[in-house]
């Protein structure tokens, strides 16, 4: 039988990287196969090319057994293969039915044809073992199920050969191991998974093989019941992980940031953020555990100054910043690692000078005066490059052409190197490898020990709960847990925050 898939010597070349240097891949129908490597080493390049959105420079590619060049992803998508994207594209304001047929609409004397869709969909979800509703608006799913019906939009084009690209890095573990058994179910019927991870216990627990892949080149094929986490890391990185320092307690005494009775509204009134009350202490780490959508964004947002508070206040160092705009905060000392680095965090065309200045661009060494100091944003920008290991060829190149965990190293060595006094850090080492990781905790708890006081959003637990001195639980708009993180696993954080726990069934 064929292999469903067959990359044999594909090369991709960007001005001053060689993204795809040779790669090759097979994919036997039926399996789950997990793409692993650092960041930048071409992963997301190699499915691109694989999806039909980028061409490759040299290779061939072969879909059970036939030679294809694929010029769009439409071409692709005939030969049943289809993407999820990390960055999910679905339209909030829609149907789940309308998101799924969206770009190919059946329709009827002209018109959509709903009842067909839906059936057709119907059809799909009990193929599949995957349930929807087909009338649930976006907006108001999950963010593990916005996935599945990314998964299900996939399937319902016919798609035999599904490719994610971190799937699993937005979801919280109870939603992993859901995604995981629809993924096995998927397979049982006889679907071909790609999926590229960067927690190496997800990957050994689901993939039957592994390819490793180092600067562009496939470093070996491997059985997942054959390898251990440590020897994958060391395919990856060709060396032994570093394993991250913990120090004692800095936590001191001076309150850096207090919110007190914080209220923010939604369009409909409704307290998305409910009086909450918290304090950052210099030198301490503290965590908001919470599933998506349970207010957490809002309160960072409002600490930030992007949002309006109701009722509240906010507080740093004794100063009310309430009413201060977004950049008198980030001026008095206020660092910001947003969640969203494509929409918040980064001028996609810019090159990366001038994106390491975002948010500083007023003062030393990005200006001097009224003017942009260009020299000294460019030999800063170097400096990050070099301190945080951004990937890249040089520090001209647009923010778009880093690879993922490269934009995200970028906007956590702009921050850093800003020296904040408080720091809200929503998800820092998402989409970061694990050798990577291990550096930014290094220099989030350097810092710690320098002062800095950190407002830690996750959705790693085992983040949350090996950087935070205090971890606290929102829920619905609340804080309604504090917990001590030398007294918690991931499984128990899970279940306050999917409000399980406290509804005393944990
Ligand atoms: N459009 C582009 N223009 C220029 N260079 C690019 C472009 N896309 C990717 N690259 C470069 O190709 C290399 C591989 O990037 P890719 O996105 O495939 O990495 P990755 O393995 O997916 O990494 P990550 O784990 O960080 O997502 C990187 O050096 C990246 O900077
Ligand atoms: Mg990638």
């Amino acid at each position: 039988m064929a292999p469903a898939i067959e990359l044999i010597g594909i090369t991709k070349r960007f001005p001053g990287v060689i993204a795809n240097d040779n790669i090759n891949l097979t994919v036997a129908e039926g399996e789950i196969h997990a793409i692993c490597g650092e960041n930048g080493a071409g992963k997301s390049t190699l499915m691109k090319i694989l999806y039909g959105m980028q061409p490759a420079d040299e290779g061939v590619m072969r879909v059970f057994g036939e030679e294809v060049t694929f010029s769009s992803p439409n071409d692709a998508i005939e030969r049943g293969i289809g993407m999820v994207h990390q960055h999910l594209m679905l339209a909030d304001q829609m149907s789940v039915i309308e998101n799924v047929i969206l770009g190919s609409e059946p329709t009827k004397r002209g018109v959509i044809d709903f009842d067909a869709a839906k059936a057709h969909l119907a059809e799909v979800g009990r193929a599949y073992g995957l349930t929807v509703d087909p009338d649930d608006y976006i907006d108001t799913l999950e963010i593990g199920e916005r996935q599945r019906v990314e998964i299900i939009k996939v399937l319902y084009r016919g798609a035999k050969i599904l490719i994610l690209d971190e799937p699993t890095a937005v979801l919280v573990p109870q939603e992993v191991e859901e995604l995981f058994n629809n993924l096995r179910e998927l397979k049982q019927d006889g679907a071909t998974i790609i999926f590229i991870d960067h927690k190496l216990q997800e990957v050994l627990e689901i993939s039957d093989s592994i390819t490793v892949i180092r600067r562009g080149k496939t470093v070996a094929t491997v059985a997942a019941s054959e390898v251990t986490a440590g020897d994958l890391a060391e395919l990856m990185v060709g060396e032994e992980l570093p394993s991250p320092e913990t120090g004692a307690s800095t936590v001191t005494t001076d309150v850096a940031l207090a919110v007190t009775d914080l209220t923010v509204r939604d369009d409909d009134g409704r307290a998305i953020v409910d009086n909450v009350s918290l304090q950052v202490h210099r030198g301490e780490i503290l965590g908001v555990a919470g599933i998506e959508g349970n207010g957490q964004s809002e309160l960072i947002n409002a600490i930030v100054g992007t949002y309006a508070a109701e009722t509240g206040s906010i507080e740093m160092a004794g100063r009310d910043i309430g009413s201060a705009s977004v950049r008198e905060r980030r001026e008095g000392g206020l660092g910001y690692v947003p969640q969203d680095r494509h929409r918040e965090g980064l001028l996609l065309d810019a090159p990366l000078w001038e994106n390491a200045a975002l948010g500083h661009q007023t003062a030393a060494p990005y200006s001097k005066g009224f003017w942009v100091d260009r020299p000294g944003s460019r030999s800063q920008t170097q400096q990050i490059r070099e301190e945080f290991d951004v990937r890249t060829p040089n520090v001209d190149v647009s923010a778009r052409a880093l690879s993922g965990g490269n934009q995200q190293k970028l906007i956590i060595g702009r921050e850093m190197t800003a020296e904040p006094a408080v720091l809200i850090a929503a998800h820092p080492t998402r989409g970061i490898d694990v050798g990577a990781q291990a550096d930014v905790w290094n220099q989030i708890r350097q810092a710690r020990a320098n002062g800095l006081a950190t407002l830690l959003i996750s959705a790693d637990l085992d983040e949350l709960i090996g950087l935070s001195d205090t971890i606290v639980v929102m829920y619905h708009g609340r804080l309604v847990a504090t917990l001590d993180p030398a007294e918690i696993d991931p499984r128990t954080l899970g279940s306050y925050m999917t409000g399980a726990a406290l509804k005393g069934d944990a």
